[in-house]
């Protein structure tokens, strides 16, 4: 509107709005608005009209695309509804829709402290000590003692010499690999099911890419053979896959590595906290001393409090290069204080006693066991919280899982395009905060309906 009046002084903004309509619609108030105009304030104003109408018209073509596209994607039973929480996170949620208190077994909360007081108390301490935000880049002025402090402390949870925050560790996957492989002679050899972060950080590269299949330590070295003398060579996992709960075989990994000079890199999202006898993660899992594999990415979005944040831990060389080239890391806002002072509460809770990390495996057997002998197929490491149940057809598992609902068990199906076909599941997650008596309730559901809908 502003460059429209230009030209037009003697016009109210008002009166522009309504003539700019008549125009469009070619009205007679529109001769009367133009009553008195010079012809160049004609055009000018006829100009711009246009300019707007072709705008206006994108705009509807788009919103015509998407409303068919999402049409599309509900009727193939594809659409994701978000249900609203309307209390803190935790074990016992209220969710818009249901009357009851319904008790959660599908957020990552595996350490069950997303809610914790103490956690929430170490939030506030760093909200009135270091404000809200700090409205810059680290580099710029945007790095804080606390910053510097839980970077340390992270570096020696995972026994690392360096750690570097980002935003989110969707955000340390998509600043890695840029800068690690930087040069077409490199190379990256994935696996095929690892995170969508992890692929969406491979593809800004413009090294030698390889896939190799899902934990398959043949192919992986089919595939090492194939990227032959690169500068750099890189083995990229998941350390725990979300779908399955299935654990890399990071011995063999490990092994092929050294054969063929490869580094290696493991995304420990699901793990880092609670998974192996100290929540050290998939190392600790197999036995390996920390800092086996050369890069651990990881998150503080789900046992380390949840609130959001990701992290590099590495040599300190890996981590000072990222921090001058790394382009989430360079071009996005610090992570706000009281997200940093409440994942360092963690990691100090973490250090102190590993008890919480005993929970989670205790509960997770008793579900797992509980499901066995009710007849339910659950796939995954049998030491892992991720407890998927296999239903096998999609619309079973949307059934069985709104009947869950129903029974104020909150968990949810998932279904191709997220996994396979024929290979729908209903995700369970154990947290540490779950009690017996919350795993029984979920085990007496799963009973009830699986018989109802003849699943056992
Ligand atoms: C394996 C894996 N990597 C990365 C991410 C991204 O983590 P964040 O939520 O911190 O961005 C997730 C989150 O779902 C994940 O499961």
């Amino acid at each position: 509107m502003a460059k429209l009046t230009r030209g037009l002084p003697n016009i109210s903004m008002e009166k522009l709005g309504s003539l700019n309509i008549a125009i469009r619609r070619n009205t007679p108030v529109a001769s009367r608005c133009l009553w008195g105009l010079s012809s160049f304030q004609l055009d000018h104003v006829r100009s711009r009209t246009y300019a707007t109408a072709v705008a206006a018209k994108a705009l509807k073509d788009l919103n015509d695309r998407f409303r068919n596209e999402l049409n599309a994607i509900k009727g193939a039973g594809l659409f994701k509804n978000e249900r609203v929480i309307t209390s803190p996170q935790g074990v016992h949620v209220n969710v818009e829709g249901y009357g009851t208190e319904m008790l959660n077994f599908c957020a990552n909360n595996y350490l069950g402290l997303s809610n914790h007081p103490e956690i929430v108390r170490a939030g506030k301490s760093g909200l009135d000590q270091y404000g809200a935000g700090l409205s810059s880049v680290r580099f710029i002025c945007g790095t804080q003692s606390l910053h510097k402090d839980l970077e340390k402390k992270l570096s020696e949870f995972h026994g690392r010499e360096d750690t570097i925050l980002y935003a989110s560790c969707f955000d340390a996957n998509a600043g890695l690999f840029e800068v690690i492989c930087s040069s077409p002679d490199d190379a990256i050899i994935s696996d095929e099911l690892n995170h969508a972060s992890i692929i969406d950080g491979i593809r800004l590269t413009k090294t030698k890419k390889f896939r190799y299949a899902h934990r398959d330590m043949k192919d992986l070295e089919n595939k090492l053979k194939e990227a032959g003398n690169s500068r750099t060579k890189i083995i990229v996992t998941d350390g725990v896959f979300s779908m399955d709960g299935n654990v890399a075989p990071l011995p063999d990994i490990l092994e092929l590595a050294k054969k063929y000079g490869a580094l290696t890199f493991i995304d420990e999202c699901h793990a880092t906290g609670f998974f192996g006898a100290t929540g050290r993660g998939t190392e600790e899992y197999f036995g390996l001393p920390p800092g086996s594999v050369d890069i651990l990415n990881s998150t503080l979005g789900k046992a380390l409090g949840g609130a959001a944040g990701g992290y590099t831990t590495a040599s300190k060389e890996i981590c000072e290069m990222l921090r001058q080239r790394s382009r989430p890391y360079l071009f996005s806002n610090s992570l706000p204080p009281p997200v940093v002072s409440s994942a360092a509460k963690v990691v100090d809770m973490l250090m102190e006693s590993p008890e919480l990390v005993s929970k989670v495996h205790s509960g997770t057997n008793h579900f797992r066991e509980g499901m066995k002998k009710l007849g339910f197929k659950v796939i995954g490491d049998p030491s892992h919280p991720i407890c998927p149940v296999m239903l096998g057809d999609a619309k079973l598992t949307s059934k069985f899982a709104s009947k869950m609902q129903d029974k104020g068990i909150y968990v949810v199906g998932f279904s191709y395009p997220v996994v396979p076909k024929e290979k729908a599941r209903i995700r369970v997650q154990i947290s540490a905060a779950h009690s017996k008596e919350d795993i029984n309730r979920a085990l007496n559901a799963f009973e009830s309906i699986g018989k109802e809908l003849g699943v056992i």
